[in-house]
């Protein structure tokens, strides 16, 4: 089936403001489009097994299974959420998606082209954007939420993984080193400049 909505994905280290972000975007969408938020991972049973045994877990298993995890999940979310939703004319947007996969297990050690390999059952977004905020500062916010994602050497090789698809232009990179307000600004200004070409 052709699809007939926009998917658009909110991309970003842990703590840079996707949720706050993708959650504001889609409120001031509403206004004009049939706009809908989505997250990964997803509330499926895959998704609900990685934030289970991987997210919140001290000790974090496998990267290889993890990315396996990520990459099933996607496909599970595509497949019951998102492409019904395009199909029917929704505009969707992802807190997180594919690039999260590339970044963090790419990150970890893995093969980029393997990941894009094992992912390749997933569509590409219509528009991908990147949050980008200072590693020390996402990882002040994280410290203060107890998370166990706060390491700053982490966090630096994250964003250089997304970095790489900035420069390719595959993610549009928004400055997310300012207020909650003016970062949503942005992000709209991106989205609107998007819709207003492709419709
Ligand atoms: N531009 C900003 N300036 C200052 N604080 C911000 C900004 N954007 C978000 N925050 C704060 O940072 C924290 C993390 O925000 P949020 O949960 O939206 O991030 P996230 O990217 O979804 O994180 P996670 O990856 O953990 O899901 C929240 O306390 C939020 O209020
Ligand atoms: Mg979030």
């Amino acid at each position: 089936m052709e699809r007939k909505g926009f998917f658009v994905c909110v991309e970003g280290l842990d703590g840079c403001g996707k949720t706050t972000q993708a959650k504001r975007l889609v409120a001031k969408l509403k206004e004009s489009y049939d706009a809908f938020y989505t997250a990964e991972p997803s509330q499926g049973p895959i998704g609900e097994f990685i934030r289970k045994c991987y997210l919140h877990a001290p000790k974090r298993g496998s990267t290889v299974v993890e990315a396996l995890l990520f990459a099933a999940d996607r496909i599970e979310h595509l497949e019951s959420e998102v492409i019904p939703a395009l199909n029917a004319g929704k505009l969707v947007i992802s807190d997180r998606y594919l690039y999260s996969s590339l970044a963090y297990q790419g990150a970890a050690g893995l093969d980029l082209n393997w990941i894009e390999r094992i992912n390749e059952h997933a569509i590409r977004p219509d528009l991908a954007v990147f949050i980008d905020v200072e590693p020390e500062t996402v990882v002040c916010r994280l410290k203060a939420k107890k998370s166990v994602m706060e390491n700053l050497e982490t966090q630096r090789s994250v964003r250089e993984v997304y970095m790489k698809f900035v420069e390719k232009g595959d993610l549009v990179r928004i400055d997310g080193n300012v207020s909650e307000a003016k970062v949503a600004e942005r992000i709209l200004a991106v989205v609107i400049e998007f819709l207003e070409k492709a419709c």
